[in-house]
This record gives structure tokens, sequence and C-alpha cells, in this order.
């Protein structure tokens, strides 16, 4: 049915990471994980009570982190308008910020009320994300080289030239020699695989697909992102030991079941953005330039799969006469 031009929330959410990232990125390399969280986490939350919206958090920051919290239940926006599901991450990559690292992104997710999974206590989701060619063709369950060559056909590539995205852990040694062993090009990152997945739909990044177990919220972000640019990101549940697998599965959670892209977030109406904070394939971190700033977005709608790519200028003077944001 045609419907005349609808309000494209992404475009008003992208003020919300722009002002984490400017607020965050002061930081960099200065080894205070807390102060760069804490310095997001106020200009999100402020820029976010200004939208005209009623959401709830429903992917929140700080447990892991014993961080400033946007917390899990809180209500932001005005409390006017639409009925959404939130999901935030001020600073993925709070290490990489703190180490001057690069591919510190600041992310935040918004798509209609009940539609966002709710992760509860497990703290780690194993994944599977590509970009929209391999659309449809992945099988998280299935072995890594079967993978890996449906990815490559789509792609009209070659196994050999295909490049996986894999957090650098200890718990991937097996992962990482099984992709070696199918003759894959491995980028082992540090931290950020929020910033891992949206690679995988971004045609310049040189990423074609992205393995391996991350954090759940995480994962429910990247399931929002990666939704409105046309890709598939698959999970599933996994406890670090028996306490959590028991504790999970009394609150009704399924460790055996793959979540579909349907199960992370129940909607094509998903809006993303998210803005770097350092430099990375995807995005150029904030530049100090005096008295003005430089930041580099990522604004998605998932209803028309528009993807742009915002760069602005924001004059810190102009900006310290007018808002209580310390930038
Ligand atoms: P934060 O910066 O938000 O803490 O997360 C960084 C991150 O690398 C995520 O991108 C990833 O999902 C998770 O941590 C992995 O967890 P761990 O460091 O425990 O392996």
């Amino acid at each position: 049915m045609e419907t005349g031009p609808t309000r494209n929330l992404a475009l008003e959410l992208v003020r919300v990471t722009e002002a984490a990232a400017l607020a965050a990125g002061r930081q960099m390399g200065r080894g205070a994980k807390e102060a760069a969280d804490l310095a997001a986490v106020e200009a999100m939350r402020l820029m976010l009570n200004s939208i005209e919206m009623n959401a709830v958090i429903v992917i929140g920051e700080g447990e892991k982190d014993n961080a400033p919290m946007l917390f899990n239940g809180e209500r932001v926006g005005t409390g006017r308008g639409v009925e959404m599901d939130i999901a935030v991450d001020p600073i993925d990559g709070t290490r990489l910020l703190a180490n001057g690292n690069w591919n510190a992104i600041a992310t935040v997710a918004v798509a209609p009320r009940g539609t966002m999974f709710f992760p509860g206590p497990t703290f780690y989701m194993k994944k599977i994300a590509v970009g929209p060619e391999a659309r449809g063709k992945i099988e998280l369950d299935a072995p890594v080289a079967h993978n890996l060559q449906v990815v490559a056909k789509a792609r009209g590539m070659t196994v050999d030239d295909l490049t996986v995205v894999i957090l650098d852990r200890p718990r991937h040694e097996d992962l990482i020699a099984e992709v070696r062993q199918a003759g894959s090009r491995i980028r082992l990152i540090p931290d950020g695989d929020v910033a891992g997945a949206l690679m995988t739909c971004w045609p310049d990044s040189g990423i074609d697909i992205l393995l391996g177990i991350g954090g759940t919220p995480e994962g429910v972000l990247a399931a929002c992102a990666v939704r409105a640019m046309g890709g598939e990101i698959q999970g599933k549940l996994y406890a670090r030991d028996e306490v959590e697998l028991r504790h999970g599965r009394e609150l009704g959670y399924d460790y055996d079941k793959v979540l579909a892209m349907d199960d992370l977030v129940a909607s094509d109406d998903v809006f993303f953005t998210a803005t770097g904070i350092t430099d990375g394939e995807l995005l150029d971190g904030v530049k100090y330039t005096g008295s003005s700033a430089r930041t580099d977005s990522l604004v998605v709608r998932g209803l028309t799969l528009t993807v742009r790519e915002i760069i602005a200028t924001h004059r810190l003077d102009r900006l310290g006469e007018l808002s209580s944001i310390k930038y």
C-alpha cells in the first residue's frame, strides 16, 4: 500500500550517537574506561530524552563494566508519541577507546515496542552475520566450512579470498583453526563485534562474515543494524558455566535454539545509528580541530533499507553556550 513519506527516526537518533561520540572521544587513549562511559552515557541520555518517543530500554549498558548505566527498563524519550523498544551501547569497544585502538563506536537502535529480544542473564551469544548477498544462505549450526562456501558463492568469491572477522579470544581457538583449515582469511579484532557485524553489510569494509561468541546485548544491537542494512544474523545463547545455564533455563531461555533475525528483532521497522569514536574500517573517529569537531555516522532505516553516512561539523564554542553536555 502506498503512503506518503513517514518519519525517519534514525535522522533524529543520529544526534544521540554523535553526542555520545563527541563526549567520549575526548577520552581516547587516556586509559579511563569509566570516565569515557560516564561521558557517553550522560550525553546519550540527554539527547534521547529530547526525542518525541515513548521508549523503554531493552538492551541497556553497564552491567558488564559496572558502568554508569542507561539501565534496562529505563524509559527514555519525551514519553509522548510512538511506543518503542530501544537498545543502546554508548561505547561498543570501551577498551578500544581507552587504549586509542580502532573501531570504537557509539550505537543505538529503536524498533516497535515488544519486538526486541530480551537476553536476560546470559552474557554471551554465539553469532554468525553476513551482508545482503548471503542473506538466507547461512546456518549457525552448520560446519564453518559450509558457511564459508555458501558465503563465497553468494559473493562470487573463492573461500580463500573471504575475510572472516572474529573476536580475538582464547575461546575462539578451535573456530580460528577451522577457518584456517577451510582456507579463508581472518581479521582478529580485540573488541567490538557490533562494528564487526556491521562491517559484513558495508561494501567497502573488506569483511565478508562475522563468526564467534560475543556479548548477548551486542548481538541484539547488531541484529537491529544488520536487519536494517538487509543482511542476516543468527545467534544462540551461550552459557559460561552450569550455574548460568541452570539460571537461564529456569527463566525459560532455550540454549539449543538458533535465534533467527525475527527472534532477535521482529520488525523491519527498525532504526539504527552508529557514530565513530576512534577511526575504523567503518567510520572515522571524532576529529577535534580547536573550536570544532567532526563526526562520521551511519544512519539506517530498516523499512526502506536506506543507509546514509552523515559527516557533521560541530561548532564546540557554540554548543558550549547552548548545551549542558561537556563536549
Ligand atoms: P563493551 O565495550 O561494550 O564493553 O564491549 C566490547 C565487546 O568487545 C563487545 O563488542 C563484545 O560483544 C564483547 O565485548 C565481548 O566480550 P568479552 O570481552 O567478554 O569477550
